[in-house]
């Protein structure tokens, strides 16, 4: 029997694909390397070591072979090998030498996957359960992500687990987000030992907060779909047909996320109405009546909000502290001309892949991941590493993996929906086990990176 899947009707699906117009989140993420795990100390051959000579004035360059774990200690010329100021050159990390998101995807059905199963989960949102709720299909379960120069490694969740005691990693952004943290709990929770408890109800139900008691990890989601005050903030009740934002008031919802180890940032789909509005007056009620905005196109929005981000993340957040990723733009699947299917289809009923490497789904703006990229790019150069994990293209192929019409449905579907499935599907979010645990397997690669000799997963 499947266990229960939690219920919070954070988002009214069928308010949700009511709305002729989509309004969905996607987001992405950067990084900051704050450990790197594998920093063996290298002594190459070019390499001179370097004797410290406690006891007399001048150093002594030796160039014979040391045993590191000597100290040598002659009568009155004591040299200490200085293991910290011993020369380290960390070998090249497997996501410096390899774009882990150019690849393919290969449908293997003797591999780990799927990385758990629905029933195992109980932190499991009842919207991404598709099996339990009707889904008939699970190849979606089986393919993996092959990157076309190297492999990466395979997931386990024990050495991970490990690597978190004590820290903190926090999503921040929409749906797609909350769907990922989904995925990373599922993932997880069976590798941590001990006391897990999972709370929804945080800052006026905007934080969700799993913890680990025993080791001390908290893996939390922040609802704040674009990022800065928008009428979308209430993570319940944001069935609205319209944006409008404070484009400068970031604060509110971001002095929450300072003291998180690991920050994954992602907005997207929030910005993809035609014009976004950007209130003027101070005081008035986002969502309230007579208020007084700026009509803005939402490309430039866009370019706009990713700003007041960067800005706040330059002045707020200690890089030396804190890594950080953004998700790149997601895939939804709600044109089926795009892959040559029916003119009025959607995801509904995809069971494949689209198997051509370099499709691109017509409700994903290029434009708006450039954006994205410069945004990075230009806090990069101030000195902020913020790692884009870029799975946009990876996404575009995968029009078999959303819940489509197999997820709770909060309120029961309408005479009109039941005939019309394909604009009654849900083509933005992403059955789990399924997509996002990819996302979440690049994601730990670059959190905790290895060398390219390190443990990889190989089958190609
Ligand atoms: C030694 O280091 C120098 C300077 O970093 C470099 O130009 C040279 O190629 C290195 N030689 C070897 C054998 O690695
Ligand atoms: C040098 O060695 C002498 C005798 O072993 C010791 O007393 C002195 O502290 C040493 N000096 C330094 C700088 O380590
Ligand atoms: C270093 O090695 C070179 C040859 O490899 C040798 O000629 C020289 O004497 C050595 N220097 C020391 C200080 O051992
Ligand atoms: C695995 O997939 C192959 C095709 O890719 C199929 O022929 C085979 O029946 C599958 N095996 C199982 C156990 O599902
Ligand atoms: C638990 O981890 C947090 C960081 O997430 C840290 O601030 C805190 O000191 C840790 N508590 C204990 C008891 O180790
Ligand atoms: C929660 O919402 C109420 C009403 O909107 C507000 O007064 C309160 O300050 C909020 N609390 C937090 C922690 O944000
Ligand atoms: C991200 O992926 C897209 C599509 O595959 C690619 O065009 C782009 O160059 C990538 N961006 C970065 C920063 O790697």
């Amino acid at each position: 029997m499947a266990k229960k899947h939690y219920s919070i009707g954070l988002w009214n699906m069928k308010t949700m694909f009511h709305c002729s117009v989509v309004m969905f989140l996607v987001g992405g993420l950067a990084t900051l390397i704050f450990y790197r795990n594998n920093n063996q100390e290298a002594i190459n051959s070019n390499a001179t070591v370097i004797l410290v000579s406690m006891n007399t004035s001048m150093p002594t360059t030796e160039n014979k072979s040391v045993d590191t774990n000597t100290i040598t200690d002659t009568n009155t010329n004591t040299r200490v090998f200085d293991h910290q100021r011993r020369l380290k050159i960390a070998p090249p990390t497997l996501t410096d030498t390899c774009d882990l998101f150019s690849g393919r995807w290969i449908h293997d059905n003797k591999s780990h996957y799927p990385l758990y199963k629905e029933e195992e989960c109980p932190y499991l949102n009842a919207d991404l359960a598709c099996l339990t709720y009707g889904r008939k299909d699970s190849k979606y379960q089986q393919w993996r992500w092959q990157p076309h120069g190297c492999d990466f490694p395979k997931f386990d969740g024990k050495a991970i687990v490990e690597k978190l005691k004590g820290k903190r990693l926090l999503f921040v952004g929409d749906s797609v987000n909350r769907n990922q943290w989904d995925s990373m709990m599922c993932m997880l929770h069976s590798s941590i030992p001990g006391k897990k408890k999972l709370n929804m109800g945080g800052l006026n139900r905007t934080l969700y907060s799993f913890r680990s008691i025993e080791y001390n990890i908290s893996i939390d989601y922040y609802w704040a779909p674009m990022l800065v005050e928008s009428n979308g903030d209430d993570p319940s009740n944001h069935r609205l047909d319209h944006r409008t934002i404070r484009i400068n008031a970031i604060e509110k919802h971001a002095r929450h996320w300072v003291d998180a180890d690991i920050l994954i940032f992602n907005t997207y789909l929030w910005w993809r109405l035609p014009i976004i509005k950007f209130l003027k007056s101070a005081g008035s009620l986002l969502g309230g009546p007579n208020q007084v905005y700026d009509e803005v196109n939402n490309v430039h929005a866009y370019k706009k909000v990713l700003e007041v981000w960067s800005k706040w993340v330059h002045i707020h957040i200690d890089p030396s502290k804190t890594k950080m990723f953004f998700m790149g733009l997601t895939a939804t699947h709600s044109s089926a001309k795009d892959w040559g299917g029916k003119k009025y289809g959607t995801c509904y009923k995809e069971t494949e892949p689209v198997m051509d490497e370099g499709f691109w789904e017509s409700g994903t703006n290029p434009k708006m991941l450039h954006i994205l990229e410069s945004s990075l790019r230009k806090l990069k150069a101030k000195g902020v590493n913020v790692q884009l994990i870029n799975i946009t293209q990876l996404t575009q192929c995968r029009k078999d993996a959303h819940p489509t019409v197999h997820r709770k449905l909060w309120v029961p579907f309408t005479d009109a929906q039941k005939k019309n499935p394909e604009r009654a599907s849900d083509c933005t979010h992403w059955c789990l086990p399924g997509v996002p645990d990819i996302w979440n397997e690049l994601l730990l690669a670059h959190i905790f990176p290895v060398t390219e000799t390190g443990n990889l997963y190989k089958q190609r």
